[in-house]
């Protein structure tokens, strides 16, 4: 318990800014996303934007991440590595994922992306989970248990026939970009540690039409597909514990996804 940060109201408020500049950056790069673009010309507006923001892109050789983001397509799970090479086509999914580095402080959100036409199945994947990470904030509050975020979000989407990835987790972020503790999303009812407030931590649920299996790239090293093939989708937000209950540090309104 005493490795998770409890954040002052200084880097309560530096972390808000990282945050929003993140959420701002995806809310600017739905402008760009359409069929025909290359992931890396994604991930290059992505980062001048940031840039352009007096911030850093965390993932740029985050533990030897070549990129400035993580796109991950249909059956990418997470990770995946922007490339010129990876055109958006008519019924692809994507998840876009952005953390940014301001005066020092770490922002992490996510949001997926539709491109035309997609399978009726792909469009109730990313609307389930994004109504699963909702489930999971809804338990955000001082003296509730982390593992309530968990076994919430899996009760949910298990009862859709979906599973849960469970190699990747949502962390505490801020200071760093993972800390303390690991936030799981699909665990037992009353685990783990409790929250309190001024804790700052993402809450990210992959979710797969198909197995949970996960599956990394031997040649990127970071890749993390589906091992049965099926489509995975996840949302991301970085959430503050309040006196009262939560703040989603990294909500900037909405915009459309469905491009
Ligand atoms: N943004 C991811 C997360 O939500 C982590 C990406 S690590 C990277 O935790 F190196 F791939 F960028
Ligand atoms: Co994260
Ligand atoms: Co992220």
């Amino acid at each position: 318990m005493d490795k998770i940060i409890i954040k002052t109201e200084e880097q309560i408020n530096g972390i808000r800014k990282s945050a929003q500049l993140a959420g701002n950056t995806l809310k600017f790069i739905s402008d760009y996303i359409k069929e025909g673009v290359s992931t890396e010309y994604l991930n290059n507006k992505i980062e001048e934007y940031i840039r352009d923001n007096k911030a850093i892109p965390a993932p740029l050789n985050y533990n030897g991440f070549p990129k400035s983001c993580c796109i991950s397509l249909n059956n990418v799970i997470c990770h995946g590595i922007p490339s010129e090479k990876e055109i958006l086509k008519e019924g692809d999914i994507l998840n876009v994922d952005v953390t940014t580095i301001l005066d020092g402080y770490y922002g992490d959100t996510s949001t997926m992306f539709t491109i035309g036409e997609c399978t009726d199945q792909a469009f109730d994947l990313i609307e389930n989970t994004e109504h699963a990470l909702y489930l999971g904030i809804d338990q955000v509050r001082p003296g509730n248990y982390f593992g309530n975020i968990g076994y919430n979000i899996g009760r949910f989407a298990k009862s859709k026939g979906y599973s849960v990835v469970y190699d990747f987790c949502g962390h505490g972020v801020g200071l760093e970009f993972h800390e303390e503790p690991q936030v799981e999303h699909s665990c037992p009812r009353n685990t783990g540690y409790k929250m309190q407030p001024g804790m700052i931590f993402t809450i990210e649920p992959m979710i797969n039409l198909g197995k949970a299996k996960a599956i990394i790239d031997k040649n990127d090293g970071w890749t993390a597909r589906t091992a049965d093939g099926s489509l995975s989708a996840q949302f991301e937000h970085t959430i503050l514990v309040t006196e009262s209950g939560f703040e989603i540090l990294s909500d900037v309104g909405e915009y459309d996804i469905f491009k």
